[in-house]
């Protein structure tokens, strides 16, 4: 661990899914009382609501149109945003970075502005938020307990060789960007999309039931729960918040030598106690 040796800190926080309502009090305090708050947060009224609490506020957003640029693509605006917090934080300034969601859960911003924070002798720290994962879980119903969960992002899982198990929910981030390799557009296309059928059809019959799930960011919004075939991805409407949720389409099987060899293993052996 590097010691820490400079005045400036960063803490990164989450907002939550939900405008306002799912930022932990710890998180407030800090977009309340940081010097700067450095905000990536998409949502307008979101943003409005931080810009109001913030004592300064910088919105890294227009950074995105950064891809436009010939030779550049989402990395370089991952990194460009990750050293616009590291200049606040090198100007020895208290500085809050919000993202919304989790601010670690699929946000490499966060992870590389931290580790650099760090490398140079800052304080840097992650506060946990409120997921699309979370939200999924309560308003689906559905407990990851119960059959375990894989969770990834789609076009990794298209383009890596996976151990999928059919019998655990399969969570897939980001299908509106399934198969978009030059990573400089912020779409998909049906064709991709049947690249992803295809190879989810490995593993699942072409009539299993997935869902496409959006959380409602405001109260003014609805939640999305569609349950589609599988086979009708292609043609289904993907936005940037849709995340594909895949319920095990098979029963978990039992693994009846591992049963047996905990069946036939001795009992523990008592400890004996002292005034015995
Ligand atoms: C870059 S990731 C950000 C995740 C975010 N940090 C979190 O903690 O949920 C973007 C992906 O998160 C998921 N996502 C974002 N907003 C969502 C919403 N309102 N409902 C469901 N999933 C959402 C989608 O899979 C989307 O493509």
């Amino acid at each position: 661990m590097i010691p820490i040796t400079k005045q400036g800190k960063l803490i990164c926080v989450g907002t939550g899914m939900r405008m306002a309502g799912q930022v932990t009090p710890l998180a407030q305090s800090y977009l309340e009382t940081a010097d700067v708050v450095v905000s990536a947060v998409p949502n307008i009224f979101t943003r409005k609501w931080i810009q109001g609490l913030a004592k300064e506020f910088i919105c890294v957003l227009g950074y995105y149109e950064d891809c436009d640029v010939d030779g550049k693509d989402r990395r370089d605006t991952y990194r460009r945003m990750a050293d616009t917090i590291l200049d606040q934080v090198r100007a020895g300034k208290t500085v809050c970075a919000a993202f919304y969601g989790h601010p670690g859960i699929f946000a490499c911003i966060s992870h590389m502005a931290i580790k650099d924070a760090r490398a140079e002798g800052y304080s840097a720290e992650m506060l946990p938020g409120i997921s699309a994962e979370d939200c999924l879980v309560a308003d689906l119903g559905i407990d990851p307990g119960r059959t375990g969960m894989q969770s990834m992002e789609t076009t990794q899982f298209m383009i890596y060789e996976r151990n999928i198990d059919p019998t655990a929910l399969l969570i897939l981030w980001q299908p509106s960007l399934a198969g978009e390799l030059s990573l400089k557009r912020f779409e998909t296309t049906a064709a991709r999309i049947q690249v992803l059928v295809d190879k989810l059809a490995r593993h699942y019959p072409l009539d299993h039931t997935v869902i496409l799930y959006e959380a409602a960011t405001s109260p003014l919004e609805t939640t999305r729960i569609d349950k589609i075939a599988l086979r009708d991805l292609p043609t289904a409407h993907l936005v940037s918040s849709t995340t594909l949720v895949i319920p095990a389409a098979f029963a978990l099987k039992r693994d009846e030598a591992i049963i047996a060899q905990l069946n036939a293993l001795p009992e523990a052996p008592r400890l004996e106690t002292e005034a015995a």
